[in-house]
């Protein structure tokens, strides 16, 4: 049946230094928007795509929209417009989807080449498990602790750490549910959560993983923007 999936691109991306929002940057000719609205308008699920922005950029981004290549007959898209911080644009996103949408998936636009697969994954697992899902990889450097004058308190076990991305998937009701209980308005930076698993977790819901793909990693630094370019040239070559 159809799914609902919040695609949320309404972060400022100061990390990045690109002068605009990192979603709107382009990685070969497309911007990451683009690029995941055509991944999840690929999904034979069908269902309806959510894409959350900053306001001064829902018109640019319905043109986008409007001048893709026609999306799947069974998707549906629609753009709203963000909150200050990522938990509130997830729940704006939420709060858009039409009643038949049972599984909800929420996407970082920042991730622009992850597989149509890795979609396809959680949404499977979410389904067979009715619990959250998250897409999940295992670390591979060495992890240390370190104190505000840069030295080394001590090395973490890294056995039973992973990294984890999105698309993170939901039953619906869950999910909304715990962005109720959390609630909107600014929290600490050090107490506001960074993916909507840490949402549900908060609510006691259980957080399944699924494996993840390199190729959903995430553009933060101009770094990984060549290393997203070169990913690209490759699936292309
Ligand atoms: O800043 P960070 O890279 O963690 O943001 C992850 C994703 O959340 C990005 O796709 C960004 O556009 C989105 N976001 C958002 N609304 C915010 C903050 C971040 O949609 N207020």
């Amino acid at each position: 049946s159809r799914i609902g999936v919040v695609l949320v691109a309404a972060g400022r991306g100061e990390r990045l230094g690109a002068g605009k929002p990192k979603a709107f940057v382009e990685l070969g000719g497309r911007t990451l928007v683009e690029h995941c609205l055509r991944t999840v308008t690929s999904l034979p699920s069908g269902g309806h795509l959510v894409i959350v922005v900053p306001e001064h950029l829902a018109g640019e981004t319905l043109r986008l929209v409007a001048a893709a290549e026609p999306t799947g007959a069974n998707w549906e898209v629609s753009v709203t417009p963000g909150g200050r911080e990522r938990h509130e644009s997830v729940k704006f996103g939420v709060d858009a989807l039409p009643e038949y949408a049972d599984v909800v998936l929420v996407h970082d636009a920042a991730r622009p080449l992850t597989p149509a697969a890795l979609f396809a994954r959680v949404t499977a697992e979410v389904r067979r498990t009715t619990d959250a899902v998250i897409p999940a990889l295992p670390v591979v450097d060495t992890l240390k602790r370190v104190g505000a004058d840069s030295i080394v308190h001590e090395t973490v076990d890294r056995a039973p750490l992973v990294a984890v991305q999105t698309p993170q998937g939901f039953p619906r009701e869950l999910l909304a549910a715990a962005h109720d209980r959390l609630g909107t308005g600014a929290h600490d930076a050090a107490d506001h959560p960074t993916d909507d698993a840490e949402v549900v977790q908060r609510a006691g819901g259980t957080v399944r993983t699924v494996p993840g793909e390199s190729l959903a990693h995430k553009l933060t630094t101009p770094g990984d923007l060549a290393l997203l370019e070169a990913l690209l040239a490759a699936q292309n070559g």
